[in-house]
């Protein structure tokens, strides 16, 4: 049966509950993690909306509580975990209470042991590759009134056609792919979110008009490696005909990988202006030995080609960056690589994280494992040169007037607008008649910090 059957068929059980108690039914949705995982729980909340849920953000009211979880490293793990032992008390209070636990921590076989076993209270799992079944998997629990793990056997990849709520009516993210093909040695992502599938363009495509007709000004294009995007045409393509629909908006997209990233979309990339100038760009080491231990199949010269080709081409684009610190086996010598790449790339700003040891994965099995304390000693001394960086390419942005588009006013800092530059970078702005929300506006930039730009609306 289709998933838009057990739709209807949750819909009515809860329907009937709800008439024999006259109360409402609410779901509370959690998200730990990336884009992607933020992107999969719109679609969770929309499908259990259109199932009779109504959306709450207390999860003592919930009678479904979906936790979306991430697996890239262990911390993202362990607060999952806290937290939904916390839910433990509020199932105590409502047996009727269904706890799920969807995500990348489910799709790992110890994770689903540990669960089965220790957290007797929660209901079931979704992973990655099985969140579009929200609605079999209540429906089964539902009739059959037992706890559901590893659904298996009737997978569905990609769930078109489920319905998505977007909270933010002003950006909106949309996925293009899942999985990954990369197999990194250090990331867990290939066996928890399975290979790369593509939507069709012609999905794609609708849910961008769609987008822009309800006014939305911001598009993220999703996928752990948009540039190998595969769906009738490549990556390069589809975006130009994505920036080629008429209205006012930008559109972005994240994650490129330096081995697929290609000279095509740079060149779709300067000549279209609704696609930002702004590129993430994932270098991990700038060690050569290291990216080869990484098998990230570039070397630091191919790196710097890619930095060099941005910048001749767009001169103003923001270039930003992931960095692993403490891969095993990392020398002194490597990271001051790390370190020579930094000071050369300069990036607007950097994601900078500690190894994690993920199980299941080739890197947890090297040897020479770094010491927290080197990890540790390392990391603060890239952030320091990056934060230097970062002040300095801000600063140099003091005086120019330049376009944002303006998120509304930011919470608890009474009168102080949020909006982003095309280049994504964040601007603390005066608006005195508070009538930006939404709309792309001129700031005159005038002080710097190395993560917010603060400035005045210019008329
Ligand atoms: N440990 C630390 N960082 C990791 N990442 C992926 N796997 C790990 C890990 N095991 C980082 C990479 C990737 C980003 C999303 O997360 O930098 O680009
Ligand atoms: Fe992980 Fe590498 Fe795939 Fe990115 S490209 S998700 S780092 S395996």
């Amino acid at each position: 049966m289709a998933q838009l059957d057990y739709i209807k068929k949750v819909r009515e059980i809860l329907d009937d509950r709800k008439k024999s108690d006259g109360l409402e039914r609410y779901v509370y949705v959690l998200t730990f993690g990336c884009q992607q995982n933020e992107a999969d729980s719109e679609k969770l909340l929309g499908t259990a909306i259109s199932m009779g849920y109504l959306k709450c953000d207390d999860p003592k009211d919930a009678s479904l509580i979906l936790v979306n979880t991430c697996a890239i490293r262990e911390h993202a793990e362990l607060k999952a975990l806290s937290v939904i032992g916390q839910f433990k008390h509020i199932r105590e209070k409502n047996p009727e209470l269904v706890i799920g636990v969807c995500g990348c921590m489910t799709a790992q076989t110890h994770r689903i042991d540990e669960l089965k076993r220790r957290y007797p209270y929660v209901t079931f799992t979704l992973d990655p590759s099985e969140m579009s079944m929200l609605p079999e998997i209540l429906y089964r629990h539902f009739t059959q009134k037992k706890r559901i793990f590893a659904l298996g056997e009737s997978k569905d990849n990609i769930g078109e056609g489920l319905p998505v709520y977007r909270e933010n009516d002003i950006k909106a993210w949309l996925s293009i792919m899942y999985g990954c093909n990369n197999f990194c040695t250090y990331c867990i992502v290939p066996y928890v979110r399975d290979r790369e599938r593509s939507r069709s363009k012609s999905a794609i495509l609708d849910e961008a008009h769609m987008l822009v007709e309800n006014g939305v000004k911001e598009i993220t294009l999703l996928g752990q490696n948009v540039n190998s995007y595969n769906g009738e045409c490549d990556f390069a393509d589809l975006i130009d005909e994505i920036a080629g629909i008429e209205g006012d908006f930008l559109v972005r997209f994240m994650t490129s990988h330096p081995k697929d990233a290609s000279d095509k979309l740079f060149e779709v990339m300067k000549n279209n202006p609704r696609i930002a100038k702004q590129f993430h760009l994932p270098l991990q080491s700038g060690s050569d030995r290291i990216l080869r231990a990484m098998n990230r199949r570039y070397d630091r010269e191919k790196y710097m080609s890619l930095i060099t080709k941005l910048r001749d081409l767009m001169p103003d684009i923001t270039i930003t960056s992931d960095i692993i610190v403490g891969f095993p086996g990392e020398t002194e010598e490597d990271f001051e690589d790390t370190l020579d790449i930094i000071r050369r790339a300069r990036f607007d700003m950097i994601y900078s994280f500690i190894y994690s040891r993920r199980k299941g994965t080739p890197a947890a099995e090297m040897e020479d494992q770094i010491p927290r304390e080197v990890q540790n000693a390392r990391f603060a001394r890239l952030l320091e040169l990056q934060n230097g960086i970062a002040l300095e390419k801000n600063e140099a942005m003091v005086g120019s007037v330049v376009r944002v588009l303006s998120e509304g006013e930011s919470k608890g800092n009474d009168g102080v607008f949020v909006a982003r530059t095309e280049g994504n970078k964040i601007v603390h702005f005066t608006d005195f008649d508070g009538t930006s929300k939404g709309k792309f506006v001129n700031v005159k930039i005038t002080r710097a910090e190395p993560f917010v730009l603060h400035g005045e609306l210019v008329k």
